[in-house]
């Protein structure tokens, strides 16, 4: 506290000095609390920087005539292979990292030397495994962040030792924590995952800063009515379901997207899909199902519902409202308007009037195929023909991983543009042959509840997967400039005063283009797939841009589309990365590329009906989202068609059903048996096989199994 005060007051004479240098006048954010010396984009201390969540920099020392000078300051490898895609801290010089399962660790800003780490030692890793966490909080002088396995902790800032932990989920549950908790005057706020893993009801849940102690809950989804509902919203929540829905959970949890609105003392969550993924199931007789999919603004202090805004009504495609949300003050029709701005996974741009709760804007900034237009009157999508799948197999853009995914999107107040990280990837969808009746919801936290056969394989035309950065106009309606990204995954965004905007890519590349035109000024080769997002912060007269590099992350599941640039698993370099004006550090010469060496099991013979059997495993079991469709490892984990193990059924056995790598992140399917696990073999060794075939440019007829169930 003493400490945060007396930086304040060094920051307020550093300013005086120092705009002329570089620090341009801060536009960005309203602040209260910590966040209220708004001290020009000095610090980064919260995932958006300030709690308007805009990823905006007001920093200019960097700017588009500079930036080809930026140069790296520093590096630090990552010991062993954690996810590094994490948002960074910085504050008072020193920078904060998240890696794997919520292992903090803080640097010197200037030099990189690492001050301290902590590990929560998360024993319980259930499915965020292939999350990961993706940010941390500041609030006077703590760090705090959440742990995979549900614990809300707070860290001395300095010391990195353990100031209190909190225990946010039930006992034996299969939610999990994968977002950053955010701070509210002295009040924290966290969320959780888990709307496919289990029969979970999302909730949030705010604490007091300083000591860890519970102050309000809000669920996002109505329980059992025979227990009585827990206030009114639920009430009315409950009158938009139908069946039994309380026994499958009904999703809506908030993994991600929590928006501070200081201007009105407001929280704002986003929430995920419906569990499970089929609306059919969990709600037969229709419904809009409140509150999944929506936008819900409540009383910072008492956690009572003001508004929501849902942005699919009985979502049935795993479309989430989780995405960052974005606060600004936008003139439209000529006259000032609070908004919040969202780009959820369903491929429409929202802007809606925060003070109400209305609909200003719903446009397309992506291939939408799943509705035609939101009507602006109702705020309802119109739906396209057979987008519920009822009338057979169809395939709908976006898939489940969505036009945009969780990598922050950022507002530049000064060009008046969003910048979103995109995805043009279809998924294909079939609810035939599923009823009510015949469905059994999986016991297994590490097995999806979806509902329907999905099947991302042999359905995705060949064009489909890639990704771009759009700059869009959120007053305009209208995307201004869009650069095709290699590959198919990508990182968040960073935009700054500088007319930049920052972005890291599936080919190791780190770029500047210009804020306004989307011009490439500048480039670094990291030499590992960025998932991760930029941060920028003003460290003894110098701009410092820093980047956790390293691939993977949830939704990185296709791994054809990347495989090119070769992110091996085990072998792939994980770093922090600093960038300075002049920096003239360089990374050491990569080694040589990973090769996959696909297996080639001698007594492997063809056989179809088990390899579907096996397919299906493969993806009822969640194998794809870590080991990647198809079990084409996009880099998250091993390739399962180059692993030794795969060729010996007790060691498979082992490894799948007896946990024997648990500890290094391979979930234990205790439920499979050995008959169940020889299929999947077979499988795994099928794509093997033609995975070599096709290396060795032999023609073969593609032995794709049939959509899985
Ligand atoms: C939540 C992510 C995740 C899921 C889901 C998952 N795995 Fe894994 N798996 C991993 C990771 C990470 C490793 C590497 C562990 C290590 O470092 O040794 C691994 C390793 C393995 C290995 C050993 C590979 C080798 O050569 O060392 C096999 C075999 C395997 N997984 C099979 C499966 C099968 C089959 C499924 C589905 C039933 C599955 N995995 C689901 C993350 C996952």
């Amino acid at each position: 506290m003493r400490r945060f005060k007396h930086r304040a007051r060094i920051v307020a004479i550093m300013l005086a000095v120092m705009t002329p240098l570089g620090i341009g006048a801060a536009t960005a954010g309203a602040g209260s609390g910590f966040f209220s010396a708004d001290d020009g984009g000095k610090d980064w201390p919260a995932g958006g920087r300030d709690q308007s969540d805009q990823h905006f920099s007001p920093l200019t020392q960097v700017n588009e005539d500079t930036v080809g000078r930026l140069g790296l300051a520093w590096y630090w490898d990552l010991p062993k292979p954690q996810l590094a895609i994490s948002v960074p801290l910085e504050v008072g010089g020193v920078i904060y990292t998240a890696t794997g399962y919520s292992i903090v660790r803080a640097f010197s800003a200037s030099t990189g030397k690492l001050l301290w780490e902590y590990d929560p030692v998360v024993r319980d890793r259930r499915m965020a495994q292939a999350w990961g966490i993706r940010g941390l909080a500041y609030w006077k002088g703590h760090i705090l962040f959440g742990a995979v396995d549900g614990r809300l902790m707070s860290v001395n800032a300095r010391t990195g030792k353990l100031v209190w932990s909190m225990q946010t989920l039930q006992k034996g549950d299969s939610r999990y924590i994968s977002g950053a908790p955010r701070v509210f005057g002295d009040k924290v706020i966290i969320g959780h995952g888990g709307a496919e893993f289990g029969a979970n009801r999302g909730y949030v849940t705010a604490f007091d800063a300083a000591g860890g102690r519970q102050l309000w809950r809000f669920f996002t989804v109505p329980g059992d009515p025979a227990k009585g509902f827990e206030n009114k919203a639920m009430a009315l929540a409950a009158q938009t379901w139908t069946g039994q829905w309380w026994k499958f959970g009904g999703g809506g949890t908030v993994w991600d997207a929590i928006t501070y609105d200081p201007e009105l003392d407001r929280l704002y969550i986003g929430t995920s899909n419906g569990e499970p993924w089929n609306h059919k199931i969990r709600s037969p007789q229709g419904g809009d199902n409140l509150f999944v999919t929506s936008i819900v603004a409540l009383d910072a202090n008492t956690g009572d519902y003001i508004w929501h805004y849902q942005v699919n009504p009985g979502d049935s495609w795993d479309y989430t409202a989780t995405q960052n949300m974005v606060m600004a003050t936008l003139a439209i029709d000529g006259r000032p308007r609070k908004v919040l701005m969202q780009a959820p996974k369903n491929g429409f741009f929202y802007v809606l009037d925060r003070e109400t709760g209305k609909l200003i804007g719903a446009d397309k900034y992506d291939k939408v195929t799943w509705a035609d237009h939101v009507d602006l009157d109702s705020g309802r999508p119109v739906e396209n023909p057979n987008a519920r799948y009822q009338d057979g197999h169809t395939v709908i853009w976006p898939g489940p991983v969505g036009a945009h995914s969780w990598q922050p999107m950022a507002f530049n107040p000064n060009s008046g543009l969003v910048y979103i990280p995109t995805m043009t990837m279809p998924g294909s969808y079939d609810d035939r042959g599923i009823d009510l009746k015949a469905y059994r919801a999986p016991q297994n936290p590490f097995t999806l509840h979806g509902g329907l056969n999905i099947d991302t394989t042999s359905e995705i035309p060949a064009d489909a997967g890639t990704s771009s950065l759009v700059a869009w106009d959120p007053v305009g309606k209208k995307t201004v400039w869009r650069v095709e990204q290699p590959g198919g995954w990508y990182g968040g965004t960073l935009t700054t005063a500088g007319n930049l905007v920052f972005q890291g890519r599936a080919d190791g590349k780190l770029v500047a283009y210009s804020a306004d035109k989307g011009k490439p000024l500048w480039t670094f080769d990291a030499q590992v797939g960025i998932v991760g997002t930029p941060i920028s912060y003003w460290v003894d007269g110098r701009q410092y841009v820093s980047i956790l590099a390293g691939f993977g992350g949830s939704g990185l599941v296709f791994g054809e589309m990347v495989r090119r640039f070769g992110w091996d698993y085990r072998s792939q370099k994980r770093r922090l990365l600093t960038f300075v004006l002049d920096g003239t550090q360089s990374l050491p010469a990569p080694g040589p590329r990973a090769q996959t060496n696909f297996i080639d099991a001698l007594d492997y013979r063809p056989n179809p009906t088990l390899e579907q059997l096996g397919s299906r495993i493969f993806v009822s079991k969640s194998c794809y989202a870590c080991h990647g469709f198809g079990a084409i490892a996009a880099g998250g984990a091993p390739d399962l068609r180059a692993s030794a193990i795969v060729t010996d059924q007790s060691s498979f056995d082992r490894v799948v059903i007896k946990g024997a790598l648990e500890s290094a992140g391979m979930p234990k399917f205790y439920e499979l048996t050995p008959a169940e696990t020889g299929a999947i073999r077979q499988y795994i060794l099928s794509r093997a096989r033609l995975a070599r075939v096709q290396e060795s440019g032999e023609s073969v007829s593609s032995a794709q199994p049939a959509p899985a169930r």
